[in-house]
């Protein structure tokens, strides 16, 4: 008996991931990338689930190949079912499925969100691991979903807070467009903040009760802000673009912080934790642990690498999964709209 072994397959959105889990330990995780879509400025769902199609099966086998596994030795497969576009998410699912029939080994649906939180139990050979303790409350931020989620268990979450409109991630990406950033111009907006002053710019907030996001009526701000300026000057935003960046992402950092202050006061839970793709932002994460410090939080932030999309997260979820027996029949199909 070499233990549980979980073979994950993420395919959501724009990466192709494979990843091996082995009793909560990775031993491999796999992403490909897919270049495909920089020249238009967002990912293209027809050419992304093209590109799945061509990448699905030698991710896999490299992951497999890198973990010194046999795949013999895989217990179940765990797939991302959903939320995602329809089209990606189906090559990982009939995949999944094929591995399943051909190895007859069980069939384990994961929630890509479920994933991105409990990315924060992966374990790693040598290292030390030091998981949040329940209930912990999480801040997940990418470019698809904005929420705050109280995590009672590994396997029982509650969204109380999330976005009405736009992501975060949505926020940044479509902000750094209109500046003429490449796509997804959150990693862009993030450097080019750091030389600039976060207090030149103002932009707007929303005022919406309870714990909901919204980043809509902000991204229509800095859109009709920079038309009129660019009126006045059309080299305002060449010049600009580090006070633009910094004083956009200071906003979107205090929309997120304000709501998860809140969250952590009417909850009681100390506890905090971030994930998703915009967890990687440095003001985020500084403010973060500015927030901690002054509010006596136990803050935990992910490995860089389990924050983005891949499914080392999937392998993860799936393993929690495998242990309470929760598996599907080969007529799942994926969704491309599911809540946690
Ligand atoms: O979780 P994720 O990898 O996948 C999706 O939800 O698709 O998140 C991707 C998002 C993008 O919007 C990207 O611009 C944003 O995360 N992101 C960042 C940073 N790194 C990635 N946003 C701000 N600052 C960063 N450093």
């Amino acid at each position: 008996n070499k233990g549980i072994t979980i073979l994950g397959i993420e395919s959501s959105c724009d990466d192709t991931s494979a990843a091996v889990i082995r009793d909560g330990v990775i031993l491999s995780n796999v992403v490909a990338s897919q270049k495909v879509h920089e020249e238009y400025g967002g990912v293209v769902p027809e050419l992304a689930s093209r590109a799945h199609q061509q990448n699905i099966i030698p991710v896999v086998e490299l992951a497999i190949k890198r973990s010194g596994i046999d795949r013999s030795e895989v217990s179940a497969v765990a797939f991302t079912r959903g939320p995602g576009l329809l089209g990606s998410l189906l090559v990982g699912t009939s995949f999944a499925k094929g591995f399943s029939l051909a190895m007859n080994v069980p069939l384990i649906e994961v929630n890509h969100l479920q994933g991105h939180v409990l990315a924060l139990f992966i374990k790693e050979n040598g290292m030390e691991f030091n998981p949040p303790k329940f209930p912990f409350l999480c801040l997940l931020v990418s470019g698809g979903n904005s929420q705050i989620i109280l995590v009672r268990d590994y396997l029982d979450m509650e969204v109380i807070g999330q976005t009405i409109d736009d992501a975060a991630g949505e926020a940044f990406d479509k902000c750094a467009k209109v500046m003429g950033l490449p796509y997804p111009g959150g990693p862009h907006v993030d450097k080019l903040a750091k030389e600039g002053n976060p207090l030149r710019f103002e932009f707007s907030r929303p005022r919406i009760p309870g714990l909901d996001y919204s980043f809509s009526g902000l991204k229509t701000n800095f859109l009709y802000f920079l038309r009129d300026e660019l009126k006045k000057n059309e080299h305002f935003v060449e010049e600009n673009k580090a006070d633009l960046c910094a004083s956009l992402q200071y906003t979107i950092i205090e929309i997120l912080l304000g709501k998860l202050k809140k969250a952590a006061k009417e909850t009681g839970v100390r506890e905090i934790t971030v994930a998703g793709g915009v967890s990687a932002n440095s003001g985020l994460r500084s403010a973060l642990v500015e927030n901690a410090k002054k509010h006596r939080w136990n803050l935990i932030i992910p490995k860089f690498e389990y924050t983005m999309d891949n499914a080392a997260m999937i392998a993860i979820t799936g393993y929690y999964k495998f242990l309470k027996q929760e598996f599907v029949g080969q007529n799942t199909v994926p969704f491309a709209r599911t809540q946690l």
